[in-house]
């Protein structure tokens, strides 16, 4: 089995979750962590158990023998950081939000396609055994036609107008952070919408920290959609359909719930605990394309990345929600 050399690039909350991942993959070698502050390079390869650090990340892009790296830098940087990697000849996995609006999302993918290297979107969500779950009973047809979806993903991290979630510079948005989960929920189960209204509200720093979202589609379906950093009622999706009802929900520490609610039926739950959140699937997949071939993943093909960001501008755009410095 081909093993693949891993650097991580911007040592953050996320990224240390995603190495414990990582670290679970037998073909996967722990190799360079890229910091802006050469300490806190040291720290997280001392920590982890990385070979080499750096103190920038375009020492990291520069390792001949990196071979893919995972950028988890704030949404403002993601296309930066993505092209230095590509330009680098790395291959990538960038997480989400892919980066602040479609037009830095398209040169990315265009960028990669160039190259001919392989680039994805972090979405934990298309991995997970609740989503396959979810799709396996939409498919056998006990639920009938969805109706309604209604997302939602809400917590009250502690208000920092220099922290990356209330930032405008960083990308500070509920909707890119948290809100964009919701919005997957209902591009998987339903579909691209036909029309889109939203409504945000803002913080002092001016970025907008919570929002609603009604998708309508012309087939007479709905999803509403609520993301916040003001109130704490969890992470969740019910899918309200012709013959029941399904919630797929999981709790903060990434455990995972499937309830399945039948007319006239006792309800059923299928619960999941995968290790490590579940991470290593991605890295897992990143790897697996590149020992087919691969410069694209079929679990998160770019063009849902696409679909996403678009809808994400869009929701932006009707709630009057903008990067002052980027749209
Ligand atoms: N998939 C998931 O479940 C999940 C969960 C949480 C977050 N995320 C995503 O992961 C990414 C990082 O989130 P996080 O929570 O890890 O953030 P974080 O803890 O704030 O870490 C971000 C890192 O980015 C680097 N950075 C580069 N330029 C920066 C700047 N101008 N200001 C601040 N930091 C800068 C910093 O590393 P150095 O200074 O050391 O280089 C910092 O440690 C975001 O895209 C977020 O949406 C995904």
């Amino acid at each position: 089995m081909k093993s693949y050399k891993w650097g991580i690039l911007a040592p953050g909350k996320m990224s240390a979750k995603f190495t414990g991942g990582i670290k679970l993959l037998e073909n996967a070698e722990l190799y360079a962590v890229g910091s802006r502050d050469l300490q806190r390079a040291k720290q997280f390869a001392d920590e982890f158990g990385f070979k080499k650090y750096y103190g920038s990340y375009e020492e990291l892009a520069a390792d001949p023998d990196v071979e893919i790296v995972y950028v988890a830098s704030p949404h403002s940087h993601h296309n930066a950081h993505t092209l230095l990697c590509l330009r680098n000849r790395k291959n990538v996995i960038c997480e989400k939000a892919f980066s602040i609006n479609t037009r830095e999302v398209e040169e990315m993918i265009s960028e990669a396609r160039k190259q001919n290297l392989f680039l994805m979107e972090a979405l934990w969500p298309p991995f997970q055994p609740f989503y396959k779950k979810a799709h396996e009973i939409l498919k056998s047809g006990v639920l009938g036609r969805i109706v309604n979806l209604h997302g939602f993903f809400t917590f009250i991290p502690p208000y920092d107008p220099d922290d990356r979630k209330f930032n405008l510079a960083l990308g500070g948005s509920s909707l890119l952070d948290i809100g964009i989960y919701p919005v997957i929920d209902a591009l998987t189960f339903i579909g691209v919408p036909d029309e889109i209204k939203a409504t945000a509200l803002f913080a002092d720093s001016g970025s907008e920290d919570s929002i609603n979202v009604i998708f309508k589609y012309n087939d007479r379906r709905m999803a509403t959609l609520y993301s916040s950093f003001r109130t704490s009622i969890g992470i969740g999706c019910e899918i309200l359909c012709e013959k029941g009802n399904m919630t797929v929900s999981r709790g903060r520490d990434m455990n995972q719930k499937v309830i399945l609610d039948l007319h006239g039926m006792e309800r059923q739950e299928f619960v999941f605990s995968p290790p490590a959140m579940g991470y290593h699937w991605e890295a897992e997949e990143v790897m697996k394309c590149l020992d087919e071939g691969k410069t694209e993943s079929a679990v998160v093909p770019l063009s849902f990345s696409l679909d996403l960001i678009k809808t994400l501008d869009k929701i932006r755009r009707a709630a009057g929600v903008f990067f002052p410095s980027k749209d």
